[in-house]
């Protein structure tokens, strides 16, 4: 089955050609476009919505043909021939910036009687790591893929959730952020230290330059007996510590970074383990956009050392960390359920409904 995926929740207009042969365990990528509005909203130091919606209606139509053609799949008229499903990113997500995609993805369905899919992105993250990247080389390639039952790690500038998975239908939520994603403390404590946005990439390799630290943060709710998380606290206790602060150096920050990151990864990794051991799975599966941390994937493979499990560790490839089209395209291909064009909206606030 081949679909054509289009993914618009935030700053990156993405759309992308994805296969899946019957009864394979993966998706290949036949093709990923992806524009960006970020360097735009760096400026400013967040993303402006009425900005990124603006981009993403420029941005779309161009990227849904590269895609196509890089695809080997032709032109928009040759969907009804060579795509068999239109998958979409749904919610959650701006406004402005799903009703792009979705609206793009209702045409293109009702113009060439190809059915809709419609996805949850924060689901679809996890779904990164089914994905084959056609271009890879042998060495890069993926050999082994999550299997059931696995806990799924959400981790992104918006989310942070634990859900246990026993089949690609039947997901259950075990617990999430109170207040606060992980992606978005990093992005406001390294807001206060003057780090470009979004600041994870930075706080990471500042982090990476630590041997020895003297700063410690609190891991908020790290003893709590539940998988829910909770990171304000922890950018407040930063916050006072560079406010308390004079004139701070660049390795001052640099330990800084590498505090908050062991703060906020300590208490990831912990409850993601528990879970997998109080389930019993298989596999533990990571996506979103901090998943591109390699402190990180350390971490996990470290405990899982440490713990002596024979549970599976799962980050995608870096470049399907953050939002992209090709995990649209998996999900979809493992939930191919369709819906009528007529009865689809956007819905910014979905969750795990
Ligand atoms: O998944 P994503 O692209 O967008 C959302 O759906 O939210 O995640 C963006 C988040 C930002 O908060 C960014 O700072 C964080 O991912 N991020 C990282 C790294 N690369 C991106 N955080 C830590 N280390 C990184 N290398
Ligand atoms: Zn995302």
């Amino acid at each position: 089955m081949k679909i054509l995926a289009i993914e618009t929740s935030c700053d990156e207009t993405s759309a992308s050609v994805v296969e899946r042969k019957s009864g394979a365990q993966f998706v290949r990528v036949l093709s990923l476009v992806t524009s960006t509005s970020l360097p735009e909203h760096a400026m400013t130091g967040g993303i402006i919505p009425e900005s990124a919606a603006r981009r993403q209606i420029e941005y779309i139509l161009p990227v849904v043909r590269q895609a196509l053609t890089d695809g080997g799949c032709g032109e928009i008229g040759d969907i009804r021939k060579n795509i068999d499903a239109i998958a979409v990113t749904q919610g959650p997500g701006l406004i402005g910036s799903l009703l792009v995609g979705v609206e793009c993805a209702k045409t293109l369905s009702y113009l060439s009687s190809t059915p809709l899919i419609v996805v949850n992105h924060l689901l679809a993250h996890l779904y990164a790591n089914f994905v084959q990247d056609e271009n890879a080389q042998n060495d890069e390639k993926k050999i082994s893929f999550p299997t059931f039952p696995f806990i799924g790690l959400i981790v992104s500038g918006g989310h942070t959730d634990i859900l246990l998975f026993k089949s690609h239908s039947d997901f259950k939520w075990l617990g999430g952020t109170r207040d606060d994603a992980i992606g978005e403390a990093l992005d406001k404590i390294g807001r206060k230290l003057g780090l470009s946005y979004p600041a994870g990439p930075e706080i990471e390799k500042r982090a990476g330059k630590i041997k020895a630290c003297s700063i410690k943060f609190n891991s908020p709710l790290l003893h709590s007996d539940d998988f829910d998380f909770s990171f304000s606290g922890l950018k407040t206790e930063v916050a006072r510590y560079i406010d308390s602060s004079k004139n701070l150096t660049t390795p001052e920050i640099d330990e800084i970074c590498y505090a908050t990151q062991k703060a906020a990864f300590d208490v990831v990794v912990a409850k993601t383990f528990r879970a997998a051991e109080v389930y019993n799975t298989s596999s533990i599966v990571v996506g979103g956009g901090v998943a591109a941390n390699q402190n990180l994937f350390e971490l996990f493979c470290d405990e899982k050392q440490k713990k002596k499990l024979g549970v599976e560790i799962f980050f995608p490839k870096k470049k399907y960390t953050t939002d992209n089209a090709a995990m649209i395209g998996a999900f979809a291909a493992f939930n191919p359920g369709s819906v009528l064009w007529k009865e689809v909206r956007a819905m910014p606030e979905l969750y795990f409904a």
